[in-house]
């Protein structure tokens, strides 16, 4: 069969709220046009994020039940160790109530200032909590990659010979940890190769610098390696995973991505050193090393979201849904950064509306548009999120997992191609209000032209 199928059944159901083109005038007016602050009553298809919004599975809502809750020692927390030193091979487990609170208690033990820690692409929580302990967050990613339209298998691996440059300016003291995300969700969504993966690896070695993961996508990742790098198609994506964090001295975790988790995260690490501090800050802000602060439920839900995401037909079916949007737009015109990534597509605004400048929000201006004419929800990653650092001005639909079916993508492909038929019209905004830290979650803007005309 080539039809490939959402590999689940629905048993419990969530109503979606229909509403009306003059409601989300009015709802988009009273937000300032900041999606952020629509209620999610309001929106029919939430692409916001695909981080926490995950369905879970009857597996998942019936080991919940046997949460242990008990402060220390709980049974749920070794059930969630053995599996994830199953799959990883770190010595230390160390749960948190998400993925950024695992990076602030390892740059907090880690950096300080004068440090340089370079990654592929840094996440906005990694890079804010590094330049938090006062050191410098570098991006190297393939040169290539800034081309939206190239279509590389691997357009998520870092740039080596970029690192091994860095390495001699810097001088290895200087470079507490080298991280690469897998998969690149800042670059596209974007799959890191075992080769690059290993290169990495062994001029870590040769310096004697700590090789991290954040692994929030590590199973699309391993997927992506199946299925286009040479030499592991008869590889499970277990094994891959496996191999991935073998080659690394430690992870950040958000199993709000791929665990199906609506809350938690985990730091690993191999060193005991480090470990013993770090489990000290954690009972000062997360709670003890047994919970961190999840309760034990969600320890569950993580254990067994970890075994569940790495079948090979889920993989294979997400994949897929997220390619067959990506490819129904591309392909009749809208575009997207190429080839389509794991979690998200993403819309090249600055692209596709050259009549909007940058400085005044084209990928904002989308994304109200889609809102205004189907009720969908996006998010701006350009000038609004990263101000005068944007590389390109982005919209992303991220999709959460296993919670829409392909009547719903096509209702997004129908949505974004109407809104693309008739892109001339739409308008720039400017910025009215802005807070001083991330400012994309709650500036408020204002249409420059034509509101109310499209
Ligand atoms: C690559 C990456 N790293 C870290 C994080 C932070 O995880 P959390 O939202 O659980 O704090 C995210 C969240 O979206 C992410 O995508």
């Amino acid at each position: 069969m080539k039809t490939i199928i959402e590999p689940f059944r629905i048993k419990s159901v969530e109503p979606l709220h229909h509403t009306s083109r003059e409601q989300r005038e009015q709802f988009l007016a009273e937000a300032g046009f900041n999606l952020f602050l629509i209620e999610a009553k309001n929106i029919l298809i939430d692409l916001l994020t695909d981080s926490g919004t995950s369905a879970m599975s009857t597996a998942q809502w019936a080991a919940m039940m046997r949460g242990d809750e008990s402060y220390a020692g709980s049974e749920s927390f070794f059930r969630l160790k053995r599996v994830v030193e199953d799959l990883t091979g770190f010595r230390h487990v160390i749960p948190t109530h998400q993925g950024r609170a695992a990076e602030r208690i390892l740059f907090t033990v880690m950096c300080r200032a004068g440090h340089t820690v370079p990654n592929n692409t840094h996440f906005d929580t990694t890079r804010a909590n590094i330049e938090f302990t006062g050191a410098r967050a570098v991006d190297l990613p393939l040169p290539e990659s800034s081309d939206t339209q190239a279509r590389l298998p691997f357009k998520g691996n870092l740039d080596v010979a970029g690192l091994e440059r860095l390495i001699t300016v810097e001088g290895a003291g200087r470079i507490p940890l080298v991280m690469l995300t897998v998969t690149d969700n800042s670059g596209g969504g974007q799959p890191v190769s075992m080769a690059n993966l290993e290169a990495v690896r062994q001029l870590t070695t040769r310096h004697g610098i700590p090789l991290y993961l954040d692994a929030c996508r590590f199973a699309e990742n391993a997927w992506f390696i199946q299925q286009r790098e040479p030499g592991y198609a008869s590889w499970s994506p277990k094994q891959i995973a496996q191999k991935m964090f073998r080659l690394a001295d430690g992870c950040t975790f958000s199993a709000k991505k791929d665990a199906f988790a609506n809350i938690g995260g985990f730091l690993c690490t191999n060193d005991d050193r480090l470990a013993a501090q770090e489990k000290d800050l954690l009972i000062l802000t997360e709670g003890f090393p047994t919970y961190g602060g999840l309760a034990g439920r969600d320890l569950e839900a993580i254990a067994v979201g970890l075994e569940e995401v790495l079948d090979t037909d889920y993989l294979r079916y997400r994949i897929a849904s997220t390619g067959y949007l990506g490819r129904h737009i591309a392909d009749r015109g809208v575009p997207i950064v190429e080839p389509p990534g794991g979690h998200a597509i993403y819309i090249d605004a600055g692209r596709m509306l050259p009549h909007i400048p940058r400085s005044q929000f084209p990928a904002q201006a989308l994304a109200v548009e889609l809102y205004r004419h189907a009720g969908i929800r996006s998010v701006e990653i350009g000038s609004v999120m990263f101000g005068e650092n944007a590389k390109h001005e982005l919209l992303r639909l991220a999709i959460p997992r296993r919670v829409y079916t392909q009547s719903h993508i096509d209702y997004v492909v129908e949505a974004i191609l109407e809104v693309n038929a008739r892109k001339n019209e739409l308008r720039g905004f400017e910025i009215v209000y802005e807070p001083k830290f991330l400012r994309h979650f709650s500036a408020r803007f204002q249409p420059l032209t034509g509101h109310g005309q499209i």
